[in-house]
């Protein structure tokens, strides 16, 4: 079929690593395909990008040339799944030539990206979404609705803890994200999810911030290195030997794609330059007087997250289990709704399929289904990515310097 005759919604894909192949190709065709076409595949590096298009259907344009692609296959919305720093450019690229965006989170890694996407979205009339997946999970709903019903009177402070796993989190230490110039620190990486679940849980926007960071278990504090797990000498005394080999999907799309331009993606997490933190804490003050007391950590022994809503007239608290060496609830989380009256009650939310506890293909039948209704505001826009993006911005900043910051302020100034 030649790629300009379909009457589907017509998306180009650019950055076809694991992201922009799994998720928003092979998944969002499954989740979607009635409704939208890949019309379109680009990426720097021509291997990952013909090995991705080979598990993609085979009439879109495939080139490592974007300008190109974006010509030829005339998509109506480019989904942005790049190294984060690179978004921004392709963003004004295709708003520039009149195309709706969908970006990865963050939409941005700097003030001043965050700010030429907004004026160019306003300059062009086109739209920016930002794929904000865990607002589509189950649990997530439930709880912006809890919060929401005023259940607990006003709320005044919030406790968000979140732990990402020997395995999980040494992944961000493996590749690209490990370097402040590209992925803006974990911070915005990483974080970007969980300030854009704060500021859409309490609708408000967060005005300041002091934060702080450290590098304890990655990088220069390994008792040894290499270049990479494969054919490293350490693989046997390593806890975090990763045997990349063993998975056809990530030799497949990275392995001999890497001669091209050395992005291996099993990269030594003991490497000296590594200049990203491992360990950060957050304290956010909001517009609306909540307080947020907010942490990452990168090497723990479970993987999930600790959040409570603290009100005037009690609590709502969740603690997600997603990995732990003991037993805890599988395929659905246990929301309890304290009352000062000491009254309980325990809300059960099932998972929903697909990644992300279901959140991966909600947003996608958000973003594709025309029919597609958002009664809660799931669907987030550039000014709800800027805002994630600032909070982690401001919170590097304040880690580097040792002073609070001033997040509102990033968006009129650098
Ligand atoms: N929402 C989520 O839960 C989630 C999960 C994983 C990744 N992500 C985001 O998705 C994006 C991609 O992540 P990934 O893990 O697939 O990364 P990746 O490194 O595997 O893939 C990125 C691809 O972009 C290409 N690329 C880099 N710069 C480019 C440029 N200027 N022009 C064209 N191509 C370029 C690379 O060659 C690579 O193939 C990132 O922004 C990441 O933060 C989001």
């Amino acid at each position: 079929m030649n790629p300009l005759q379909t009457n589907k919604r017509r998306v180009g894909i650019v950055g076809t690593g694991h992201r922009g192949t799994g998720t928003w190709g092979r998944d969002a065709l499954a989740h979607c395909g009635g409704h939208m076409a890949i019309v379109g595949l680009s990426d720097c590096n021509g291997k990952r990008l013909h090995a991705a298009a080979a598990n993609l259907p085979e009439d879109a344009v495939v080139t490592t040339d974007l300008d190109g692609m974006l010509e030829t296959a005339k998509p109506h919305t480019l989904v942005v799944t790049t190294r984060d720093d690179t978004h921004a450019d392709i963003i004004v690229k295709a708003l520039e030539a009149g195309i709706d965006v969908i970006t990865e989170k963050p939409m941005a890694t700097t003030a001043a990206d965050c700010r030429r996407i907004l004026e160019a979205e306003k300059r062009t009339g086109r739209r920016v979404d930002v794929a904000f997946n865990y607002r589509f999970a189950p649990t997530s709903l439930k709880i912006r609705d809890l919060v929401a019903s005023g259940r607990i009177g006003t709320v005044t402070s919030v406790d968000f803890h979140w732990y990402l796993d020997t395995r999980h989190g040494a992944d961000y230490f493996r590749r690209w994200h490990a370097y402040k110039r590209h992925s803006g620190s974990l911070f915005v990486h990483k974080a970007t999810h969980h300030f854009d679940l704060l500021n859409w849980f309490l609708d408000s926007d967060p005005v300041r911030v002091f934060a702080q960071g450290d590098l304890r278990k990655y990088g220069r504090n390994g008792p040894f290195r290499g270049e990479r797990c494969t054919g490293c000498a350490h693989a046997g005394e390593c806890e975090f030997f990763f045997d990349m080999q063993k998975d056809p999907w990530l030799v497949d799309l990275y392995e001999e794609a890497s001669a091209e331009d050395g992005y291996v993606r099993d990269a030594c997490v003991y490497r000296e330059d590594i200049d990203i933190y491992d360990t950060m804490t957050a304290a956010i003050r909001y517009a609306n007087g909540v307080q947020v007391s907010y942490s990452l950590n990168a090497y723990m022994p479970i993987e999930g997250y600790h959040l409570a809503f603290n009100g005037t007239h009690g609590r709502i608290e969740i603690r997600m289990y997603e990995a732990q060496a003991f037993d805890a609830p599988v395929g659905r989380d246990e929301i309890l709704v304290l009352g000062t009256d000491r009254s309980v009650e325990r809300i059960t939310v099932e998972h929903g399929p697909g990644g992300h506890f279901g959140g991966d293909p909600l947003l996608h039948r958000s973003l594709y289904d025309p029919e597609a209704v958002d009664p809660m505001g799931q669907r987030a826009g550039a000014r709800a990515g800027a805002l994630s993006v600032l909070t982690g911005v401001a919170a590097t900043r304040s880690a580097e310097t040792g002073l609070p910051v001033e997040i509102l302020s990033l968006l009129e100034k650098g």
